[in-house]
C-alpha cells in the first residue's frame, strides 16, 4: 500500500480557520518547526553573514560537487583574491584556475569566469535574482538558480537536490527511485508546495542544513529531528528504506601513466588543450595505459606521441590514486630523461609548454593526480642534481 502523502499548507475548507494546518497536522506545522530549528542551529557560515549575491552564488557553485569544510577554507580565499564580480570577470583563466585547484571539476571554474564576464558586460555587474535568467548562465542548472534566487533574493523559488530528495522522501514517504523524469517532477512539486510564501531564503537553507545535518543518508538523528512528528518513514518505520536506493553507478577503474622530465635542473609542463578533459590544466605528459602494455611504456609513448621527445625511463616516484564520481584514476609517476637532449617539443597535444624551476610548479593548476605527484615530492624530496 502506498502511504505517500502531500502535505498541504494550509486549510482553506475550515471556515474557523482558513490559515490553520489541516487535520492531519500537529499544532505546529512542519514549517515553523523547521524554522525555528534552523533558527537555533544554523551554522555560520561565511557567506550567511551579508547574504550578498555574488558571495551566495560562488558558495553555490563551489558547494555543488565538494564538502562544506573544503569549501568554507576555498571561499574565503576566493574572496580575499575576487572580492566582487568585476574582479572576477577581468581575471585571467590562469589566476582563476590556479584559486580553484583543489575543487577539482574545473568546468566549474571556467563557467563561473564566463558567467562573470556576461554579467559585467550585459547585466551591469549584477547577479540576476530570477530563475529564468539565471538559467541561461553558464553552469547554472535548475538548483542553483533556485538556491540563488531563494537565498540571495528570498523570492519565493523551491530548491532540490539529493539531500532534499532524501528528506522529502522520507516526510512524505515518496516511494519513487530518485532519478527518473516522474520523480524529480515530484520532489520539485513537493517542494514547492511545502515552501512558506516570504521565507524561501530561511526554508530552503534549512531543508540543506537538517540534511547535513540530522537527516543524513545513513543514521539519521531522528530525535533531533523538527520534521520527526509529521514523517511518514518514521511513522512507518521505513527510514532505511526512503529514499529508494538507487542502483549504485559502476566505478570504472583507469590506469594512466606519466613522466616528469628533469633536464638541465628544469622540468617540463605543458598545458592541455582548452576543449580537451582538464581543458587548460598543466600537467607532465602522459596518458592511458594501453592494454597489455606496462606503465614504462606508456610513458615511453605517450612522450613521443605527445611532443616528439624520445625519453627514457629513468626510476619510479610514485603511484597516486585520486577518485572522482565515475571514475578511479590510478597514476603511475616516473622520472624520465631525454635519449637525445637539445631539441624543442613539437606540440602534439597541448597548446603551451614551460621548462620550470621544482618550485614554480606551485604558480600552475594541474589536475588532481600530478598535484598529488608534485604534494609526493615536496614530502619526500625533489633530487635537486641533474636527473
Ligand atoms: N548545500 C548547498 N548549498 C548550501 C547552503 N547554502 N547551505 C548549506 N548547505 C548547502
Amino acid at each position: 500500500m502506498c502511504h505517500c502523502l502531500k502535505l498541504s499548507r494550509r486549510n482553506p475548507d475550515n471556515p474557523e480557520n482558513p490559515g490553520a494546518y489541516n487535520t492531519m497536522s500537529p499544532p505546529t506545522s512542519p514549517q515553523e518547526a523547521l524554522l525555528s530549528w534552523f533558527a537555533e542551529n544554523q551554522r555560520d557560515l561565511p557567506w550567511r553573514h551579508e547574504y550578498h549575491p555574488y558571495q551566495i552564488w560562488i558558495s553555490e557553485i563551489m558547494l555543488q560537487q565538494t564538502q562544506m569544510d573544503r569549501v568554507t577554507t576555498f571561499f574565503r580565499r576566493w574572496m580575499q583574491e575576487f572580492p566582487d564580480l568585476t574582479t572576477l570577470s577581468e581575471a585571467s583563466e590562469h589566476r582563476v584556475f590556479k584559486c580553484w585547484e583543489g575543487l577539482g571539476y574545473y568546468s566549474r571554474a571556467r563557467n563561473i569566469r564566463k558567467t562573470a564576464q556576461i554579467l559585467a558586460s550585459e547585466y551591469q555587474g549584477e547577479i540576476p535574482g530570477d530563475r529564468k535568467t539565471l538559467l541561461s548562465l553558464p553552469g547554472i542548472g535548475p538548483y542553483t538558480a533556485g538556491a540563488i534566487a531563494s537565498i540571495a533574493y528570498n523570492r519565493d523559488v523551491p530548491v532540490v537536490d539529493a539531500n532534499i530528495e532524501r528528506i522529502l522522501a522520507r516526510l512524505l514517504n515518496i516511494d519513487l527511485v530518485p532519478g527518473s523524469p516522474e520523480a524529480k517532477k515530484l520532489f520539485w512539486t513537493r517542494a514547492e508546495e511545502l515552501l512558506p510564501p516570504g521565507q524561501a531564503r530561511n526554508f530552503n537553507q534549512a531543508l540543506m542544513e537538517l540534511g547535513a545535518l540530522v537527516c543524513r543518508p545513513k543514521n539519521p538523528d531522528c530525535s533531533a529531528c523538527p520534521f520527526a512528528p509529521h514523517c511518514l518513514a518514521l511513522k512507518y518505520d521505513i527510514i532505511p528504506e526512503r529514499p529508494i536506493p538507487k542502483k549504485s553507478k559502476k566505478i570504472t577503474p583507469i590506469e594512466m601513466a606519466t613522466g616528469i622530465l628533469f633536464h638541465q635542473g628544469l622540468l617540463y609542463i605543458q598545458q592541455r588543450l582548452a576543449d580537451d578533459v582538464w581543458g587548460s590544466l598543466w600537467e607532465f605528459p602522459g596518458g592511458r595505459m594501453k592494454k597489455n602494455e606496462v606503465p614504462e611504456e606508456t610513458v615511453v609513448r605517450e612522450f613521443l606521441e605527445e611532443t616528439d621527445f624520445e625519453v627514457q625511463v629513468e626510476s619510479k616516484i610514485t603511484t597516486t590514486i585520486h577518485h572522482y564520481t565515475r571514475y578511479r584514476v590510478t597514476l603511475h609517476c616516473f622520472f624520465v630523461k631525454l635519449v637525445l637532449p637539445g631539441s624543442d617539443p613539437v606540440l602534439h597535444a597541448a597548446q603551451d609548454f614551460r621548462w620550470v624551476p621544482f618550485e614554480a610548479l606551485q604558480k600552475y593548476a594541474f589536475p588532481a593526480g600530478h598535484r598529488k605527484l608534485i604534494s609526493f615530492l615536496e614530502k619526500y624530496g625533489f633530487p635537486k642534481a641533474e636527473g
